[in-house]
């Protein structure tokens, strides 16, 4: 059902700030015109009695049944949108290897449109059916496909900001795949961003364009340098991927003498709104530049277990006060879920702090410190941790913000919750749905007021 201009009962969860939820109980929610959170009433308010009255008697008034819960839509902060056909394939390798061997491979047959259309239109639908609602993309390196992935995103109403990505040093990237030059790279890149912004279904800016150097190993300093210029004269998002592994970390260290963190300052890439993958081998003077500059990190627990080999130290991120949110990395991660990626993030988060050689004692399992993170933390990364980190009024209800925004139906036919009537209140069902929940129990799920997938109420 369409949200816009009515007012909306529910019971639901938002996390405006990491480690406390806020409970919803029977809020009311109205919705302007433009898809808007324009006021949340809650029970006992001054007023509230009288609009629900109002509301209800006008047909303003939608609402929630009981077993449903409302919950501000996902923010998937790192996806590669071409990987989506080989998710689940090809973890077994390392990086530099699955990176040459199956994923340029796979994103050098972006060049035909239809084999594009396809599979850019099964990872839309898929991700809204997910409840993501707003998606940070790798695309490719081909303009065509790229224009017609922010064509499907505009399509299908998801909120997305979509990059070309720009590789083009001979030595990483292969002849089949890469830009032909830095100033291919730069002129495409200052094309997509063109292409989104005048685009005319684009009015609401839905859609926005990201500066995208693949990482530092497949681009050359020209074309960093030229990046690093686009971003500050169009004022755009930026993503990369920023030492990921020991091998990428490595590369960049040989070449430099310094961390990509360092070497991305120097480019002008590390800014407000620059989104840095992964992220596991920072040190801490690259944490404490990335904090300065306000930039964000995007968590990737999945991908990080099978190509990091090394765990992201989440918790202290967090308490630094460092602006986190949480990616798939489609398809260096195996899942398209939001919600199995927070399950991993705390498991990961666990791992980290316990050690895991069960040939050593306890206490001599792991050196690391705490680093346990609970279902607060990975669901406030999981949403308004990820608007935070792109700057964007998403992922809470708060009035000025965007309703995205999902409805999780604890009775759901094939749904995986199982929620006891003496044993689960408040908080609890939101961890119990964080732990156990799945697509089947997604029954709606709006952008911008508007309903997107989902069967609806
Ligand atoms: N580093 C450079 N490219 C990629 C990619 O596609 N996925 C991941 N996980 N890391 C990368
Ligand atoms: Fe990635």
């Amino acid at each position: 059902m369409d949200l816009r201009n009515r007012t909306l009962r529910a019971s639901g969860f938002h996390s405006p700030e990491r480690g406390t939820i806020d409970v919803l109980e029977d809020v009311l929610i109205d919705i302007d015109g433009n898809g808007r959170i324009a006021a949340v009433h809650r029970t006992g308010d001054p007023g509230y009695d009288v609009i629900c009255r109002e509301h209800d008697a006008s047909g303003r008034l939608v609402t929630l049944p009981a077993g449903s819960y409302l919950l501000p839509g996902f923010v998937d902060l790192h996806v590669h949108a071409p990987q989506y056909p080989q998710l689940g394939n090809a973890l077994d390798v390392p990086l530099e290897v699955w990176l040459q061997t199956y994923t340029f491979p796979l994103e050098a047959r972006y060049r035909d449109l239809a084999f594009a259309r396809r599979a850019y239109g099964l990872l839309v639908d898929d991700l809204l059916s997910n409840g993501t609602t707003t998606a940070l993309y790798f695309a490719t390196v081909h303009q065509e496909a790229t224009r017609l992935l922010v064509d499907l995103c505009l399509e299908k109403g998801q909120r997305a900001l979509v990059g070309k990505v720009a590789m083009d040093n001979v030595d990483e990237c292969p002849d089949y795949y890469r830009d032909a030059s830095p100033d291919a790279a730069l002129d495409g890149t200052r094309a997509l961003i063109d292409y989104i912004r005048s685009h005319p279904e684009n009015a609401e800016s839905r859609v926005l364009p990201v500066v995208t150097p693949r990482f530092i190993p497949s681009c050359t300093d020209a074309t960093l340098e030229g990046l690093g210029a686009i971003a500050g004269e169009c004022d755009c998002h930026v993503q990369t991927h920023c030492s990921e592994s020991d091998w990428a970390h490595g590369y960049v260290l040989a070449r430099y003498g310094l961390t990509d963190t360092e070497m991305l300052d120097r480019f002008g890439l590390l800014r407000r709104r620059t989104v840095l993958a992964h992220g596991n081998f920072l040190t801490a003077d690259d944490l404490e530049m990335i904090r300065v500059r306000q930039s964000a990190i995007a968590h990737c627990p999945l991908s990080n277990a099978y190509f990091a080999n090394a765990v992201f130290p989440l918790r202290a991120a967090l308490e630094k006060g460092l602006h986190v949110g949480l990616g798939t990395d489609i398809s260096g991660g195996p899942s398209a879920s939001m919600l199995e990626n927070c399950r991993g993030a705390i498991l990961v988060s666990r791992m980290l702090q316990t050690g895991v050689d069960p040939r050593l004692e306890a206490d001599a399992r792991s050196t690391f410190g705490p680093a346990q993170i609970n279902f607060r933390d990975a669901f406030h990364i999981a949403t308004a941790g990820g608007g935070i980190a792109l700057d964007l009024p998403v992922g809470q209800f708060t009035p000025g913000y965007k309703f995205d925004a999902i409805v999780i139906d604890t009775d759901a036919d094939g749904g995986t919750v199982r929620l006891w009537d003496d044993l689960d209140h408040a908080e609890n069902i939101l961890q119990k749905i964080v732990y156990t929940a799945s697509s089947a129990n997604i029954a709606a799920v709006w952008i911008d007021g508007e309903q997107r997938s989902g069967s609806g109420i």
